[in-house]
């Protein structure tokens, strides 16, 4: 059986589909078959991140109305082997229709095929992301190293827990050794004891992300930065070794 890993966050554009593409790419060069799940109704990105847009026809909405089969609509990255994207119906009133048993047997049709399905939720606690969260085998925050977004991630870990959700990690994204040395940004024990959860991993401050994200690249791929080894360190985590916070990351200054 798979393990579906909610991937949320509090404040808006704090890396989550950075991660998921990320992570979801790692997991497979790890040998794992993954799932991309974009639960962004509306404001799907996803596809444009990994350089699919123009292969998705069939939404999960679609596989839980019947109209697809999960097989035909979660469609095949066009390098990375194993990995696959079932993407968020157009809009926003579509994706809210849909009820959280729906969804819950959804993911359990996506657990009996894959591995790891990672949902890449929009920001915040609305009710799109609890539904899927609810259901999730564990969940991870993503945030930047600045009190907002810390806020928001504490907000959102005692929202999944009261939704019985006891498997919660933050990753802390985009962290720069030099503001946190200048004070510019929190620094990460800082960052965990704000947010109130154990660490999952530190993602550096990385331009390439952006690059590969707007030119629909595979960061591994094409990158030789240090965001790249800091998700395959989170793949490898959550596949249960035991690797070190910043193993083969230098953090900029
Ligand atoms: N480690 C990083 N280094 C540099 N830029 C990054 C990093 N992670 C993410 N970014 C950039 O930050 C921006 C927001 O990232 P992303 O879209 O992954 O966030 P998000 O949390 O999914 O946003 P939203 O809440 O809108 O869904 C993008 O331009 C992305 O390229
Ligand atoms: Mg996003």
């Amino acid at each position: 059986m798979g393990q579906v890993i909610a991937v949320v966050s509090g404040k808006g554009g704090t890396g989550k589909t950075s991660f998921c593409a990320g992570v979801a790419v790692a997991l497979c060069a790890l040998g794992e078959k993954v799932l991309l799940i974009d639960a962004d109704s509306g404001l799907r990105s996803l596809d444009l991140v990994l350089g699919m847009s123009d292969r998705v026809l069939f939404s999960y909405g679609d596989v839980i109305d019947g109209a697809s089969s999960l097989k035909e609509a979660a469609v095949k990255h066009p390098i990375v082997k194993n990995l696959r994207l079932l993407t968020a119906p157009g809009t926003q009133e579509t994706g809210m229709g849909y009820n959280e048993w729906q969804i819950a047997a959804l993911l359990d049709r996506a657990r009996a095929h894959f591995t790891y399905i990672l949902v890449d939720c929009p920001a915040g606690f609305g009710s799109e992301v609890m539904r899927f969260a609810r259901h999730a085998d564990r969940a991870v925050v993503v945030s930047t190293p600045d009190h907002t977004a810390l806020r928001g991630a504490q907000r959102m870990g005692v929202q999944l827990c009261a939704a019985g959700m006891d498997r919660l990690r933050i990753a802390v994204n985009r962290v720069r050794a030099g503001m946190i040395d200048k004070g510019g940004a929190v620094n990460i024990d800082a960052a965990m004891d704000q947010a109130g959860m154990a660490l999952l991993g530190v993602i550096p401050e990385d331009r390439d992300v952006i690059a590969c994200g707007n030119l629909g690249r595979v960061l591994v791929l094409f990158s030789s930065g240090y965001a790249r080894v800091a998700y395959a360190n989170i793949a490898r985590r959550l596949r249960g070794s035991r690797v070190r916070l910043l193993e083969g990351v230098r953090l900029k200054k």
